[in-house]
């Protein structure tokens, strides 16, 4: 049997596609609690639930908007209502595939359909009415008081219905399928969440004078300074925008001296388009979007996105936001000084876009459409290439730009995402440049980029952005020469870049380095803002994120749903804390002079206020307002250091920092919010020259321990016992650490951990050859190597009495075949370097000189500033929803570690190292697949390292640079270990 659902037909019966507004006629919110029944098939319940009458008081209550996989109701198999969360029935996550056959447009029999009911009162007079669904997930049919009206699909997009109310009670049916020809078209990265998403409301309309749809066209000069105003709108109505003194027909164009709308200054003229049926209202943000010389520019400034890729989540209610919650992400987004968004990969909700108007953000909205699942046919039958599928897809572009046409947020359209090619690109490219000339197209997936104003790539290398940016990449394979001369013309829009899958991204300063360098890019935006897990709670209680590896289902995306910059509930990550310095706004450079640039768009530097600090490890020594004159877009001024931050002795490092931060309350932050800073060490600790071994003899204490001053070891193995009064073990040379996601690799591409897994860097095994011992010194040699191999490290640790406690020099060589090793052929990189102790699991809290508060790793420091801090053990770690390698630190000056009734470990660098405590080893940590796996192992765990590898964001991207790998050459370190 076949149906509606299989038609590659988008939808019948509905209204034509138009604004979104909002109106002062009546509007009455069918959201609220429905009546609702599963069916494992399209036949849902069957032909009666239409009717007026039909008893459904002994069906499931469910809540609109949600997906009804995320609540609770009876399941197909029976029982008692439950939350189908980690079942097949549930939440289903995929990455490029379909879940059902790739067989278009038929979907599998088994096709869960959702049965809605709702009884609603309509008052007396409420008139002529249109009901509005704003987002149906995959495919509705609709009957009202039991007459059909029609069905639509396209998940995130709305849809309307005449709609025949009648005063008093009315009846509506709808009926859901999980399924349908849509999902062809919406293979989007994500979870498939069913059901009746966004609102639904029945919308008065006035019996004449219905403002059904309008054109606000809004354009700046900058040259001039004017905007222009025409409001089309298909019945006879005025515009009013009182600020700007203008009253005038809609269709009639004005001249007007206005402030332009940029996310930085985000000038909205409000008013209303009145008729003598209603009144819309008009928030008027005039600007000119332009593509010039190949650069994009807007107001007749370039544009550099400071973007990221927001999908919609909420780890209860899945793509059911409420308002709150979009402001949220948009207030951390500004926070974090982000100024732009693509809407990956379909129209959020029409609120967000209203808030963007209002906040500030550059907006590329993507229309719903991603094929991505026809890579398994080799692209045969895509979509986009098939004219049996050309309504469905233009019908969800219309959509998009109708509902959307309005914003001034919105500068881009983008076409689809990863849908390979089609002629109906270049249809939907036509219709696009008709309707809405005022804004560029971008797609980024065919490689001639005929349809796209942009060159757009996902995920290039440093170098190959480099490249891009100075006009010199490689021509992209399959294109002709014409193409690639119009290709090579157009700007760069890095639409995906830097995936924040677990611990990372990294390179984000040096990603922007590169992007704010080029004319030709016009910025980039982070794969992603938000990790998508689910709340959920195991067998036992205990409560944990889920992800697709959750779900005993294949195919499974896994766990590359969790790829945001903050966590599924929204707490910031470290990669967070690290993009909000890549993306200043106000760049803060502190050497021999202050110099500060003002790198916005089109506000000046008015808003804020400068102060300076000067720290050492102790206290902040000094601190003042620093006078900075108010800085235009594009203007640059070099200051003296102030005069009070000079001629300070320094007793170790001193640091002088400047900040720039909000004059005054904003909507999206307080006065004080820090939004750039710049560090400079005025002075810097020298290193201390390494006291050399003297000869001398061994000192035998007794039960086959040696003294080294204060320092205890044990005679045959070398390692450290005690110090003064402190117990502790190591140290080990330690070269493992929990794999990152990152490490992982995508696929077979750059999957490292699994090399560092087939030569067990996680279990070496350790030998000490020998220890010999003098007067204040004592040297112990080894080797550290994994089973199997040949390869290893050998190792010196040469221990002396030092005025704190002891010194000690580490050497480590790598002997065998690490590169080109014979039995992977791959080369192994050690992701570090260092020396591991155990410590009594009494020790609760850290205190140091460096890198902080959060984590930090070498190639993503950056948002970190050097100073003193204060963690405990617990606290220093990042609790990835996957466990994995965290809370590290590097450029520590000093660390000191505490606990109850404890000596104080202090550790000196020499100078600087990198620290990670924690109470489980770091194979625990590999081992873990959840945070709650991770049990006290009755010690702490302390490295010491000389190195770690950088974090990158191989995951979905380029190799790490080999500048942030480690290596493999004899390499020496020194740090100061005392008990206090
Ligand atoms: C891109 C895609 C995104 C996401 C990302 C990896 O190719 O557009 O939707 O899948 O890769 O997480």
């Amino acid at each position: 049997m076949t149906g509606y659902w299989e038609s590659t037909e988008p939808g019948a019966g509905r209204r034509a596609p138009r604004a979104d507004a909002v109106s002062d006629a009546a509007v009455l919110s069918l959201n609220g609690v429905w009546r609702f029944r599963l069916s494992p098939t399209a036949d849902g319940t069957g032909a009666a639930f239409v009717a007026d009458d039909f008893d459904d008081s002994a069906w499931d209550t469910m809540r609109v908007p949600s997906h009804w996989v995320l609540e609770e109701f009876t399941p197909l198999s029976g029982g008692p209502a439950r939350s189908m969360r980690g079942t097949e029935e549930g939440p289903l996550y995929t990455n490029t595939a379909y879940p059902i056959p790739l067989d278009p447009p038929r979907v599998p029999a088994e096709n869960p359909t959702g049965d809605y009911r709702l009884v609603f009162g309509v008052p007396a007079g409420f008139g002529p009415a249109v009901l509005r669904f704003q987002g149906v997930d995959s495919c509705a049919k609709v009957w009202l008081n039991g007459r059909e009206l029609g069905w639509s699909t396209g998940s995130r997009l709305p849809f309307e219905f005449d709609a025949p109310v009648r005063p008093g009670r009315n009846v509506l049916a709808v009926r859901v399928h999980r399924w349908s020809a849509g999902t062809y078209l919406e293979d989007q990265d994500m979870w498939w969440l069913p059901g009746i998403f966004r609102d639904v409301e029945l919308l008065a309309r006035p019996t004449s004078g219905a403002i059904d749809d309008h054109f606000v066209h809004a354009g700046y000069d900058p040259a001039t300074g004017l905007g222009t105003l025409r409001v089309d709108c298909p019945v006879d109505a005025v515009v009013e925008i009182p600020e700007l003194g203008v009253l005038m027909p809609a269709g009639r164009t004005a001249s007007v001296a206005v402030e332009p709308w940029s996310a930085d200054s985000p000038r909205l003229y409000r008013g209303v388009l009145r008729s003598d049926g209603e009144a819309v209202d008009l928030a008027v943000g005039f600007r000119r979007v332009e593509i010039v010389d190949g650069v994009f520019t807007v107001n007749g400034r370039p544009v550099k996105f400071r973007g990221v890729n927001r999908h919609e989540h909420h780890p209860d209610t899945g793509r059911t936001l409420d308002r709150a919650t979009m402001i949220q992400d948009i207030v951390m987004m500004k926070r974090a000084n982000v100024d732009a968004v693509r809407t990956s990969h379909y129209p959020p909700h029409p609120e967000f876009l209203r808030l963007c108007d209002e906040y500030g953000l550059w907006v590329v909205v993507e229309c719903d459409l991603e094929t991505h699942g026809f890579i398994y046919a080799g692209w045969d039958g895509n979509p986009p290439a098939d004219p049996a599928w050309r309504d469905a897809v233009m019908d969800r572009l219309h959509r998009t730009v109708e509902r959307d046409k309005n914003h001034p947020s919105v500068v881009i359209w983008s076409l689809a995402n990863e849908s390979w090619t089609g002629e109906t690109f270049g249809e939907m490219e036509r219709w696009l440049r008709e309707r809405d000339p005022s804004r560029p197209v971008v797609y980024e997936r065919d490689p001639s980029y005929r349809n796209s104003d942009f060159y757009s790539l996902m995920y290039p290398s440093l170098d190959l952005l480099e490249q891009i940016g100075r006009h010199e990449e490689p021509t992209p394979a399959g294109i002709s020469a014409d193409e690639d001369a119009r290709r090579r013309a157009l700007p760069f829009l890095l639409i995906e870049y830097a995936h924040a899958m677990g611990n990372g991204p990294g390179s984000l300063s040096d990603y922007w380095r590169i992007l704010s360098t080029h004319d030709r890019i016009c910025g980039g935006f982070v794969w992603e803002w938000i990790d998508h897990g689910y709340n959920a709670v195991a067998d036992d209680g205990t409560p944990f994120v889920m992800h697709g590896e959750d779900v005993d289902y294949e195919p499974s995306g896994r766990r590359f749903c969790l790829d945001g910059l903050v966590f599924s509930d929204r707490t910031p990550t470290p990669g967070l804390v690290e993009l909000a310095k890549a993306y200043e706004p106000v760049s803060i450079t502190v050497g021999s002079a202050v110099t500060i640039a003002n790198a916005r768009h089109s506000a000046s530097t008015d808003d804020l206020v400068f102060r300076w600090t000067l720290e050492d490890d102790e206290t902040p020594r000094a601190s003042s307002a620093l006078a900075v004159p108010p800085l235009g877009p594009g203007e640059t001024v070099e200051l003296p250091l102030p005069a009070g931050a000079t001629g300070h002795a320094g007793r170790g490092d001193l640091v002088l920092t400047v900040e720039a931060a909000l004059a005054d309350d904003t909507v999206w932050a307080d006065a004080g919010h820090v939004v750039a800073w710049g560090q400079t060490l005025l002075t810097s600790t020298p290193a201390r020259a390494p006291r050399p071994a003297p000869p001398g003899r061994a000192v035998t204490v007794d039960d086959g321990e040696v003294a080294v001053g204060e320092a205890v070891f044990d005679a045959v193995s070398g390692r450290l016992r005690r110090l003064g009064a402190l117990e502790l073990d190591g140290p080990w040379l330690d070269l493992h650490r929990a794999p990152t996601e990152n490490d992982h690799g995508q696929g077979a591409i750059n999957d490292i951990a699994s090399v560092w897994r087939k030569t067990a860097l996680h279990r070496m095994l350790h030998r000490t050859d020998a220890v010999s011992a003098g007067d204040g010194w004592l040297r112990v040699a080894g080797r550290t190597a994994p089973r199997t191999h040949p390869h290893g490290v050998a190792w010196t640790m040469l221990w002396t009495e030092d005025d704190d406690g002891v010194a000690l020099e580490a050497t480590a060589d790598f002997v065998g075949p690490w590169a080109d090793t014979p039995y992977l052929h791959r080369d192994v990189w050690v992701p570090r370097l260092g020396l591991l102790f155990a410590l009594p699991g009494g020790v609760e809290r850290a205190e140091w000189f460096g890198r902080g508060p959060g984590e930090t790793y070498v190639d993503s420091f950056e948002g970190s500033r050097i100073g003193r801090y204060a963690r405990t053990v617990d606290d220093l770690q990042v609790p990835y929803p996957v466990p994995q390698e965290n809370g590290n630190h590097v450029q520590t000056r000093w660390l000191q570690l505490t606990g109850p009734d404890l000596p104080c470990l202090r550790v000196v660098g020499e100078p600087h190292f990198d620290f990670t405590a924690r109470r489980w080893t770091s194979v625990a940590l590999q081992e873990a697949r959840k945070p709650h796996d991770l049990v006290d192992s009755g010690r702490v765990w302390l490295n010491l390292d000389h190195a770690q590898q950088g974090v990158g964001s191989a995951s979905v991207g380029p190799a790490l640079p080999e500048r942030y790998r480690i290596p493999r050459e004899r390499t020496v370190w020194r740090v100061r270990l005392g008990a206090v």
